[in-house]
Formats: C-alpha cells, structure tokens, sequence
C-alpha cells in the first residue's frame, strides 16, 4: 500500500466534522469533532447550528488529522471532501475549506458523493470487499438498498418514501423521552427488552425495496397513549425492544429481498443504524443462512467520518475523476 496515494478526506455534511488521512486500506489517523450536544437541546440536528459548529472545528480537526498521522500537508497527493448530499450550510465548510487547502498545496482536489464514502467503508477494514454487493445504507438522512454492481457503477434499487431509519429512532426515542440521538438510547434501552411484547406495524410489505417509518411514530405515540390512558404502559425496555424490531425487522427484509434478486454473494452495510447491535446480529443471522458473506464496518466507520470520503476519493482519483475548481457542493447529490 506504500505506493498508494496519500489523501486527506473530510466530511461535514451533517452534524459531525470528520477528518483523516488514508493511504490505500490503511487509516493512519481518523477524528471527529461530534456536535451532538450542540444539537441535543433542540432534539435534532439544526443546519444553522451544525454550519457554525463546522467552522469553528474544522482548521483544528485537519491540524490533529495531519499531526496524528504523522504526515506533513505539502506530503499530501490528493484533498478530498464530502460534496453531498447533505445540509448545504454545513457541506459548504468543508468542501470550501478542502478545496483552498488542495489549491494552496497544488494537489488535486476530488468532491465526494457521501453515499459513494459510505460504501467504501468496508473496504477500509476488510480488502476483501469488492461488488458485486447488495449493501444497506442507513443513517439520520438516508436509507437505501443499493445494488453496487462494480465500483462507480450502483443502481438504487429502494429507499424511504418518508423519514429515514435513523430519523424514526431519534424521533421515537425524542417521544419516549430517551434524548438525542435516539438510535443508541433505544438499543442500550432495548438491551433487557422483550422484542415480540408488542407488535408495531411494518410499512409497505407489498414493495421489496422500499421503506416508510413515518406511520411508525404514529403507532407508537398512539399505543403509549393508550396504554397510559388505561394505566398499563409496558416497561421501557419492552417499548424499546419492540421498537427496533420494526424497523430492524424491515431493514433486514428488504436488504434478502435484494440479495435473492440478485444472486449476490456479498452483503454490506454503511451508515449510523448500521451500528445498531440487534440489526447487525440479525443481518449475520440471514447472511448465514443465505450462504452469503457480510462486511460490516465497525461502528466508528459506520458512521460519518474522513476515512470513508478518503477511501472514495482515491478510487476517483485513480480513475481521473479530479473535481474542477468551479464545481460546488451539491445537497440533493443522487447516487448512480
Ligand atoms: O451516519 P450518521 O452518523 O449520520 C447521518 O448521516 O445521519 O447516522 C446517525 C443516525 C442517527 O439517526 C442515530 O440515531 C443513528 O444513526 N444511530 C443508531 C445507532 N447509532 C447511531 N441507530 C440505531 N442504533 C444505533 N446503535
Ligand atoms: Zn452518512
């Protein structure tokens, strides 16, 4: 990997200013300034809040990225950055920043798709990840089945037709009084739980790829309303545990939904949810049986982070792909 390029990659295309430096598969340093308590207050990630947050952390994260790597800037073959999708406020501290950077130091500058960095996160940890793949990605602003069938070349098979699998559990958990962000407050509380207790609703069954998770948050207001108006509220845990499996239930569905379809031996996964412990056990529970192999990242790379933007960057990079200096951040950016 010694002749693999040296790349800074940043992300700050949500609430979490990531940055790092990546030589081939190797990480030789990833930190992240996270603005969660900056947002908690409010129960959600404001864009004006995460833009200001971005400015103020991102000189110091790229100083420590370089200073813990080792590595000097003008060593740097490459800057690459999130270019979206995202908040454009928050998009635009980093991309900005990283292109002056690529500029001063003469280096080529690439632009990012965020979901293309998530998956190449796998691959940071596991070499061994190639497409073909079905992979799942699934965090506070996306959920999505794609169908990667070469690198640079995915076809989105599904996504949500209203909220995201992260949105659902951080505005249950809001609802449940739990706190921000409600994914790990809602697996930690579903730790002791009883998952089939209750049976919440699982939406769009007669699609294969697509999800809805607002009705969800309906039928949890409503039950605990209800519950609490005849004096028979279930413990917590149960609540939590029945919770997650919807959405865990749907997720993991609709990701075998894909793998059959397509006959691929690979299944991936990539974004915040995506850290979840009962999902990840029930995805190894279903590639088992499938025969197929599963690559998950580790935690830390499921989320947002620099290391994935890198890794992505490179591979454009390695195809010519350098961004020109006139191109923009992009909120809506699509994959494929
Ligand atoms: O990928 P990410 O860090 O940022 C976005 O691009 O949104 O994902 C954050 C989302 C939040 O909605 C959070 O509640 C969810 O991922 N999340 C989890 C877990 N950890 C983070 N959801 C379920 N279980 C978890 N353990
Ligand atoms: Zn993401």
């Amino acid at each position: 990997m010694s002749n693999s390029p040296l790349i800074l990659g940043v992300e700050t295309s949500c609430d979490e200013t990531g940055v790092a430096v990546v030589r081939g598969h190797e990480i030789l340093a990833s930190v992240m300034a996270s603005q969660i308590d900056a947002h908690a207050r409010f129960g959600g990630v404001v864009p004006e809040v995460a833009a200001r947050a971005h400015v103020e952390a991102i000189r110091p994260m790229v100083h420590l990225a370089l200073r813990q790597a080792g590595v000097h800037s003008d060593q740097l073959d490459a800057v690459a950055a999130t270019r979206g999708p995202g908040l454009v406020g928050a998009l635009m501290v980093g991309y900005s920043f990283a292109k002056a950077m690529a500029w001063a130091l003469g280096t080529p500058f690439i632009g990012v798709d965020h979901m293309e960095g998530h998956l190449f996160a796998p691959r940071l940890e596991d070499g061994s990840f190639e497409p073909p793949a079905i992979v799942l990605l699934a965090s506070g602003g996306h959920s999505q089945i794609v169908y990667a069938k070469r690198w640079g070349d995915y076809e989105v098979l599904g996504s949500t037709i209203d909220d995201a699998a992260g949105e659902a559990f951080d505005k249950i958990a809001r609802f449940m009084g739990l706190g921000f962000p409600g994914g790990p407050a809602i697996d930690r509380a579903a730790e002791d739980g009883d998952p089939d207790s209750i049976r919440f609703p699982r939406a769009l069954a007669d699609r294969p790829y697509h999800f809805s998770f607002s009705g969800l948050k309906t039928s949890v207001v409503t039950y605990l309303e209800k519950a609490k108006a005849s004096n028979s509220v279930p413990p917590l845990p149960d609540v939590a545990a029945a919770v997650q499996e919807a959405i865990v239930d749907v997720l993991v569905a609709k990701t075998f939904n894909a793998v059959d379809a397509t006959g691929v031996q690979r299944v991936a996964g990539g974004g915040g949810v995506l850290a979840n412990r009962r999902l990840r056990a029930k995805l190894q529970e279903q590639a088992d049986k499938h025969g197929v192999a599963l690559h998950l990242p580790s935690p830390a790379l499921c989320t947002d982070n620099g290391a994935m933007i890198a890794a992505a960057g490179e591979f454009r990079l390695e195809r010519g792909e350098v961004t020109p200096w006139n191109v923009d951040v992009s909120s809506s950016l699509r994959l494929g």
